[in-house]
């Protein structure tokens, strides 16, 4: 069986591809620091469901901490699918220490340890934050101005794609990173739009609309997500002359806010209270994923559209908080 080591997979994305892996029996070391950047109980519920399984072992540590880390690649790791981040891109405009630490430094050690103990692939979670503002739509992996971010998040998660390449230039080894476009489902994240507009419009409270609603993203589903890092996972060979490759996974179909808030009333059956507020700064207006790579190289279809998978959140939100 072989050992793959998942970070952050205390987290949304890292606890479903945690389970996907236990699911295609591989053996999966977890870490996570467990922070408190949001409900750590969250965390923790998704940890308590992970460790049912007899292949999956956690170690709660900081992905800073060397020495921790080095215990557990001396086991042998075939390889690390790299999600503990600091995620979130208006709390970087006033907590920037939290991304240098774990977003910069954090990455930095993962990949060198990767490198030391010679694991066959290294792939890690960037971010459709980096394309920025001004990008013509759909936005395609080759597009020319990758390097101006509009906020220290987009940085970061670019700054780990230059720093991933120098090691695959360097040290020849296996790199993919993953360009997410607004990640959503179940167990998902209580800081984005998707989860607070859910809360408030349950609970009868105002949701604040950003950009007043004009806002459109590429929401993908996180069962859209796994399928296709794992299809990635599987038809990406481990070259000796290794790779680096970088690639969308998103939905190719970016939808609009009001969009969004439309579909959850009518799932919820409450209409919504809604504070418009104008644009706010490092948010982008829209993201739009080009699949084209996603679909022709990897074989990946969007299977989940919005409605089905926004109907799938709110049950599942109404269960896991018993309303
Ligand atoms: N969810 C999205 O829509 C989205 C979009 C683009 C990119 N991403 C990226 O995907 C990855 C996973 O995102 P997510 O939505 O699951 O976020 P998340 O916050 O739910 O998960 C990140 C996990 O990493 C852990 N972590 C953070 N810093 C750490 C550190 N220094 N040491 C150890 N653990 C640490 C956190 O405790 C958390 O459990 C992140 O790299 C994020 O930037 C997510």
């Amino acid at each position: 069986m072989k050992k793959i080591l998942i970070t952050g997979c205390a987290g949304f994305i890292g606890f479903h591809i945690s389970q996907l892996f236990l699911e295609k029996n591989f053996k999966v070391i977890g870490v996570d620091n467990l922070n408190n950047y949001y409900d750590v109980k969250l965390k923790n519920k998704r940890l308590s469901i992970l460790i049912r399984n007899k292949n999956f072992s956690f170690k709660k540590l900081d992905i800073n901490n060397s020495v921790k880390l080095k215990k557990i690649f001396s086991q042998k790791i075939y390889a690390v699918l790299h999600f503990a981040a600091q995620a979130g891109v208006r709390y970087s405009i006033d907590n920037p220490y939290s991304y240098f630490s774990s977003n910069l430094l954090g990455f930095c050690n993962i990949l060198q340890i990767a490198k030391y103990y010679k694991v066959k692939k290294f792939i890690f979670a960037s971010s459709s934050s980096i394309y920025g503002e001004k990008n013509t739509l759909p936005f395609n992996e080759n597009i020319s101005d990758q390097d101006n971010p509009i906020q220290l998040y987009a940085a970061t998660k670019r700054s780990n794609e230059i720093i991933a390449r120098s090691y695959f230039n360097l040290f020849k080894m296996n790199i993919i990173g993953l360009r997410f476009f607004t990640v959503y489902g179940n167990f998902g994240r209580p800081d984005m739009a998707i989860f607070k507009f859910t809360k408030n419009i349950i609970s009868e409270k105002k949701i604040e609309v950003y950009n007043y609603g004009r806002h459109f993203r590429d929401f993908t589903h996180i069962e859209d997500v796994k399928n296709a890092v794992f299809k990635i996972f599987k038809k990406s060979k481990d070259s000796s002359n290794g790779r680096y490759e970088i690639i969308n996974v998103g939905s190719g179909r970016p939808v609009n806010l009001n969009t969004i808030i439309q579909i959850l009333e009518k799932s919820i059956g409450k209409k919504a209270k809604i504070k418009y507020i104008k644009k706010q700064i490092g948010d982008v207006k829209g993201t739009f994923s080009d699949v084209k790579k996603l679909k022709k190289k990897f074989g990946f279809s969007q299977q989940i559209s919005i409605k089905e998978g926004l109907e799938n959140f709110v049950s599942w939100y109404k269960q896991n908080y018993k309303i």
